[in-house]
């Protein structure tokens, strides 16, 4: 991946930027070295996210800007649910991780990204519930394949016989069937827009 950026950023002529891999928790950063510190859904899975966003805020000058996405509860996130409830009579689900348990859905509490925010030194935190379609592939068995490749699929099938394994993905493609449209197959996501400021 990091590779492709590097390549893509060379052909758009973007000669000052630089891709790394780091954890964000523990890389040492210029004190007050970023004007910007943005997140596209990476920041639910820090492990320790007070010394994570600790970290982040003392790498921003001040004035500096915080902002990410991240998602909403899983019921209101249909690309979940919505297989989830259709696997779930023919297979175990595995136990969800708890709330504020690193994992997709960890700072789906509103209250929790405020005081994680707060506690790391941030202020003017904003929080902007998005809701919209999710393109999750052009037809149901393309769909199914993507589901396939997660690792909590592997968990939930790993436990399930030859035909309860059969009967699970008959009745997720039925499910995903009535969200097939011209664009493909689209499911309903919420997340939260957070913004905030050093
Ligand atoms: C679901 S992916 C999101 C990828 C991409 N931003 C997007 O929107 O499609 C989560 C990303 O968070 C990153 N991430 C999780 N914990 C991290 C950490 N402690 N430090 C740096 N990156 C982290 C992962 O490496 C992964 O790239």
């Amino acid at each position: 991946m990091l590779a492709v950026a590097h390549q893509r950023a060379g052909r758009n002529g973007a000669r000052n930027a630089r891709f790394e891999q780091a954890d964000v928790q523990t890389r040492t950063f210029p004190a007050a070295g970023f004007d910007v510190a943005l997140s596209s859904f990476g920041v639910m899975f820090f492990d320790d996210p007070p010394a994570a966003f600790a970290n982040i805020a003392a790498a921003l000058r001040p004035g500096g800007r915080v902002a990410f996405l991240c998602w909403q509860e899983a019921a209101r996130n249909e690309f979940l649910a919505v297989p989830l409830a259709a696997v779930a009579e023919h297979a175990a689900l595995p136990e969800m991780p708890s709330t504020g348990e690193p994992g997709p859905f960890s700072l789906a509490d509103p209250q929790r990204i405020r005081s994680l925010l707060a506690n790391a030194g941030l202020a003017d935190i904003s929080i902007n519930g998005l809701q919209g379609p999710m393109r999750m592939g052009a037809d149901v068995q393309d769909v199914i394949g993507y589901y396939q490749g997660l690792p909590i699929a592997w968990q939930i099938l790993a436990g399930a016989g030859e035909q309860a394994t059969a009967a699970a993905l008959e009745a997720l493609r039925d499910a995903l069937r009535p969200h097939q449209g011209d664009e493909g197959v689209t499911l309903g996501s919420a997340a939260w827009l957070v913004t905030a400021q050093c």
